[in-house]
């Protein structure tokens, strides 16, 4: 693979800040721009390239700000337009590109669309702006398919017409109060392109989309064959679903991966190319099977995917290296350049799922420096680069629609989204004043960003230090070439330009390898785990569960 000339965000570790758990600067307990901005010199001291900001919009916030009533204004709790001008005008000066979500497959029903709709008759312009369809039975009281919410229950949800009758049904994906937009209706076209217009001449440097695979659905008034089997397989809860069944219900999804949803993004691109500065797009999409991703990432569409294979690996070397071997040729194949991600908002945090306590910490540490190596952009979840777990909550603080849709069968996604630990000596640990929305554990006092920031031994870096030192170290070998050297069962290496080498080691028992000829002389520049490893003649005796980057020297 030639990298050469690469543009900004084909090699760029982009941070994901979860605004309401960042950074609160007005004592509500909630995280804020102005809290974002104050944190940006933190941001560039870890070595990211640019920002992610989960959405800021005027929301309900029934869904984390995911239920949006207009894209074009901040909402209050997280501050004011001129914040999000400066957030945006700080990180720049700081050479901090700023990336920010956009949510084209739903609006919050508080939105003035789905208000208008709601006043409005069935048939009318304004319904058709929506899913809304008559129900099925005598009196119309049966949904119109029996499609279900990808967060628990019924995919539809029924409204009260003007004469107070039970009327008309419109559907939902997720929670009731994100109604599914309709985008065979030329007006829901024109106002995404105004948003984006309006976010592109402030100034962003690119956009997340938010469920990018979702905005064209098919046979909507047909029933799916097993809705509630294609509900846990696209949850991944699928311990005990076959693996044939789980495959073909993903293969064939009715409202998910549609061909027609291309034509959407081939438009969004020529906006896109239309501003200067390489403005880019990242696409969420799950998409099966997994070759149909690169359809979105094709020259005419969008810049990049999110690959998911790394947020659900697990740690085990043929696992890993057949994942980026797909994932390094699938993306090759469209010309395109790949992405990886540890953790996100909506997943358990990578120390949890890695097993927790001391021994997930270190089998997290070794598969984010493996991350961190391997050619193309890396997407870094807030609280990430400190070795946060999922913090333990009670019921009683849940705020994830997740958790009440399933009536508390699935805990959410909450325990991902605490707000971050800053300071060890100031209560709230700096995060606010106030009582925090979610509340922060005790322990993580040792995990706050002053006492990681100051760790100073060399041989056992804190969570903090060991990102920074990757997230700068990677810039070294970023438009240089990727050949494997070694992929056993226990142990991955692979080589990048002709003078780093990665070599990770998934077993728990010290592995023996050895390096290339023109690796003579070398310098372990970053371990993941305490080691001992004195360079010795012509190879490297790895710790357990690590992964440990090596400079030759010539
Ligand atoms: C994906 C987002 O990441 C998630 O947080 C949200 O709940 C759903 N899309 C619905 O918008």
């Amino acid at each position: 693979m030639n990298r050469k000339s690469l543009l900004w965000w084909q090699e760029a570790a982009i941070y994901q800040i979860y605004p309401r758990s960042f950074q609160d600067s007005n004592g509500d307990g909630e995280g804020d721009l102005p809290g974002v901005i104050s944190r940006l010199p933190y941001l560039k001291e870890l070595g990211v390239d640019a920002i992610w900001l989960s959405p800021f919009y005027k929301s309900p916030n029934k869904d984390g700000g995911y239920d949006v009533s207009n894209p074009r204004d901040v909402d209050p709790r997280f501050g004011k337009m001129s914040d999000a001008n400066a957030l945006i005008e700080e990180s720049h000066k700081l050479g901090l590109r700023v990336i920010v979500d956009i949510v084209p497959n739903h609006f919050s029903t508080e939105h003035v669309w789905f208000k208008a709709a709601l006043n409005s008759k069935p048939g009318s312009k304004e319904r058709d702006r929506f899913h809304f369809f008559d129900g099925r039975g005598d009196e119309g009281e049966i949904p119109p398919n029996n499609w279900c919410s990808i967060f628990g229950g019924p995919a539809w949800s029924r409204v009260t017409e003007l004469d107070g009758r039970p009327g008309q049904w419109y559907l939902h994906l997720f929670d009731s109060t994100q109604a599914d937009l309709n985008w065979k209706n030329e007006d829901v076209h024109k106002d995404f392109e105004e948003s984006l217009r309006f976010w592109l001449d402030k100034g962003v440097d690119g956009f997340r989309i938010d469920v990018a695979h979702g905005l064209v659905k098919d046979e909507i008034l047909q029933d799916h064959r097993d809705p509630e089997g294609l509900t846990r397989a696209l949850r991944l809860d699928v311990s005990d679903m076959p693996r044939e069944q789980r495959e073909s219900l993903l293969s064939d999804v009715p409202f998910f991966d549609r061909d027609g949803v291309h034509e959407i993004y081939r438009k969004w691109r020529k906006i896109f190319d239309s501003y200067p500065n390489d403005r880019m797009s990242v696409a969420e999409a799950w998409v099966h099977p997994s070759y149909r991703a690169t359809l979105y990432v094709r020259p005419d569409e969008l810049h990049q995917i999110f690959n998911f294979d790394f947020l659900i690996a697990e740690w085990d070397a043929k696992f890993l290296a057949n994942a980026v071997d797909k994932t390094l040729q699938e993306v090759a194949a469209v010309a395109a350049s790949p992405t990886w991600v540890l953790s996100n908002h909506d997943s358990p945090r990578l120390v949890s799922r890695m097993g927790g306590a001391e021994s997930g910490e270190r089998k997290a540490r070794a598969i984010a420096l493996l991350t961190h190596a391997l050619p193309g952009g890396v997407y870094v979840f807030q609280g990430e680069e400190l070795g946060l777990p999922d913090a333990p909550l009670s019921d009683q603080d849940r705020q994830d629609p997740v958790f009440f849709r399933t009536n508390g069968v699935d805990k959410g996604r909450d325990g991902a989204r605490v707000p971050l630990p800053w300071n060890s000596n100031q209560s709230q640990f700096g995060f606010t004043t106030s009582k925090p929305w979610l509340p922060i554990p005790s322990d993580w006092k040792d995990k706050s960003v002053d006492k990681q920031a100051h760790s100073t031994d060399g041989n056992n870096l804190s969570f903090l230090r060991l990102y920074q030192k990757s997230l700068r170290l990677r810039k070294l070998f970023a438009d240089s070439e990727f050949h494997w050297l070694t992929r056993s069962n226990e142990v991955i290496g692979f080589i990048r330009g002709s003078e780093y080498v990665i070599y990770s080691n998934t077993s728990g028992q010290a592995q023996q390898v050895s390096l290339p000829e023109s690796f003579r002389a070398f310098e372990i520049i970053l371990c993941s785990a305490p080691n001992d490893l004195a360079p010795g003649p012509g190879g490297l005796s790895l710790p357990p569960h690590s992964t440990t980057w090596v400079k030759s020297v010539r």
